[in-house]
């Protein structure tokens, strides 16, 4: 599935997507940092709710880590894991993409009832 062009995400922050019509809330965010980039499911271990409820934001301002707007909990980009907050050694589930040509695609797509 193809989901945007890199140049779509900027670099050092992060992009949600919803894959689903029935999604309420995006449910898959991008991240990038120069020529790569990481896909979560946009749902923080901490307490199982997506990462931008209270902002749309989902880097530090830094550009340094993945945040959850909630509690502020930080998560490497390179695979997901807590560094620091309420969920501390777990991580971001990860979703598989690929960059093809300039274009970041997801594959498989996540089953929104996993
Ligand atoms: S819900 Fe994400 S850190 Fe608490």
């Amino acid at each position: 599935m193809d989901l945007c062009g890199l140049d779509e995400v900027a670099d050092g922050a992060g992009r949600a997507f919803r894959l689903g019509d029935e999604a309420a809330v995006p449910d898959l965010i991008v991240v990038r940092r120069g020529d790569h980039v990481w896909a979560y499911a946009n749902n923080c271990p901490h307490n199982h709710i997506p990462l931008d409820l209270l902002h749309p934001r989902f880097v530090t301002h830094d550009g340094e880590w993945i945040v959850c707007s909630t509690h502020e909990a930080v998560f490497r980009f390179e695979d997901g894991h807590c560094e620091d907050g309420p969920c501390k050694g777990r991580s971001l589930e990860p979703v598989a993409i690929t960059v093809i040509a300039g274009r970041v695609h997801v594959d498989p797509v996540p089953d929104p009832d996993a």
